[in-house]
């Protein structure tokens, strides 16, 4: 054996034991109570630092980072205080959520980018189902129509971002998540077409950005005018070929959610296939925390990106949710074991650190040397998730 595969040994060796070290797990119900007691005390510290009609998206050597409200991520805030106030009902968590709900309201006319159903439905979308109040479900039916300008015909998806020197009419696999916003849209008294498109746009995604072993392609830049595939490519992976782990973890809440609005076989059957890939995949660690992309040079010292794992979580416990058997015990077994890992040391933060967000060790664009092992808003968004999803199901 020689020097490097013995260092690569012995790391891999250390994660083994500090794995099963952590096997003296608490309860996963008092880890879950704990959890949201910790989040409504730690995200008093977050919202202290954040400017006036701004939005708060990571921390990053010492300094808080917060956004305009037509960055994709404005709408996570609101979103995480909704699940927090859901679990604790503390009523100063609610005021900061309605709070955070005014600032992004005006995006509800914005047509600049795909990213609506990130913005608007999980933050209004939450308000929405613990208030029921009628001018929070208008402003997402006014979302919805907005989003929907984006599709076109001919090339049967909705455009994510613009036409640039880099692209003609880019579709990333992101956008399987805005969906979710126009599929409950149609189903909830709203236009029949928001949900016609979402099948469409689905089933074009299917067809273009997968590959026979499920991985995703990340960007899929499309002929504007007549929909044929110009390029197959990626914007945040590790190379056009690779698996960026984040967009595996869209593909696979995409087609979980998109099966759960409409019972389509072939969406359930998608989301298994992803499923199967992630979870078999030999660069996965055995803490089931991803690499950043799953082709990332370096691995195992690559960096790794909580907010992929936190976004697994979450959809791995849906698709349990639908499948029976072996195969649900290992979804079910595989959200439990990403949730323990960044509920521990490793990636949680202690109170009153980490700018006041809850998980450390995301990160958002590698090869843009951008948001590299930080925390980021949506990681904490997709976990809290994950943990009201594990509650309300499994306990
Ligand atoms: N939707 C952008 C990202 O996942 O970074």
């Amino acid at each position: 054996m020689n020097k490097n595969s013995l260092i690569i040994t012995f790391l891999v060796l250390l994660n083994a034991v500090s794995f099963a070290q952590n096997a003296a797990r608490k309860p996963m119900s008092q880890l879950i109570n704990d959890e949201f007691k910790f989040a409504a005390n730690q995200y008093k510290f977050l919202a202290k630092n954040i400017p006036a009609g701004k939005t708060p998206q990571s921390f990053q050597d010492g300094k808080h980072v917060n956004y305009d409200i037509k960055w994709w991520c404005s709408g996570f805030y609101s979103g995480s205080l909704w699940y927090i106030y859901e679990q604790t009902k503390d009523e100063s968590v609610k005021k900061e959520a309605e709070e955070a709900l005014k600032v992004i309201e005006p995006n509800q006319t914005f047509t600049g980018n795909h990213d609506l159903g990130f913005m608007m439905y999980c933050s209004f979308g939450n308000a929405f189902r613990l208030t029921g109040k009628p001018e929070y479900k208008a402003i997402i039916q006014r979302s919805a129509e907005s989003l929907s300008t984006r599709y076109h015909a001919n090339v049967k998806a909705i455009q994510s971002w613009n036409k640039s020197k880099y692209w003609d009419y880019p579709v990333i696999i992101d956008n399987m998540m805005n969906l979710e916003m126009l599929n409950w849209v149609s189903d909830n008294g709203g236009d029949k077409k928001f949900k016609e498109i979402s099948i469409i746009h689905s089933n074009t995604t299917i067809k273009n950005h997968f590959r026979p072993d499920f991985s995703s392609y990340h960007v899929i830049d499309y002929n504007a005018e007549t929909g044929t595939v110009k390029r197959k490519a990626t914007w945040q992976g590790a190379a056009d070929c690779s698996a960026w782990s984040r967009g595996q973890g869209w593909a696979l809440y995409g087609y979980t959610m998109m099966y759960r609005f409409t019972k389509d076989l072939t969406y359930l059957n998608q989301a298994k296939g992803i499923a199967h890939f992630i979870l078999n995949h030999p660069n996965l660690p055995a803490d089931k925390i991803p690499f950043w992309d799953f082709d990332a040079q370096g691995v195992p010292f690559a960096k790794r990106d909580a907010s992929a794992g936190a976004i697994m979580a979450s959809a791995l416990l849906e698709l349990a949710q639908y499948t029976d058997g072996e195969e649900k015990k290992e979804f079910k077994n595989s959200a439990e074991t990403m949730i323990y890992s960044l509920a521990s040391d490793a990636y949680h933060a202690k109170l009153g650190e980490n700018g006041g967000y809850l998980l450390m060790h995301s990160t958002g664009a590698y090869p843009l040397n951008s948001e590299i092992d930080v925390p980021l808003i949506y990681a904490d968004y997709y976990y809290l998730e994950a943990l009201a999803r594990y509650k309300k199901w499994y306990l």
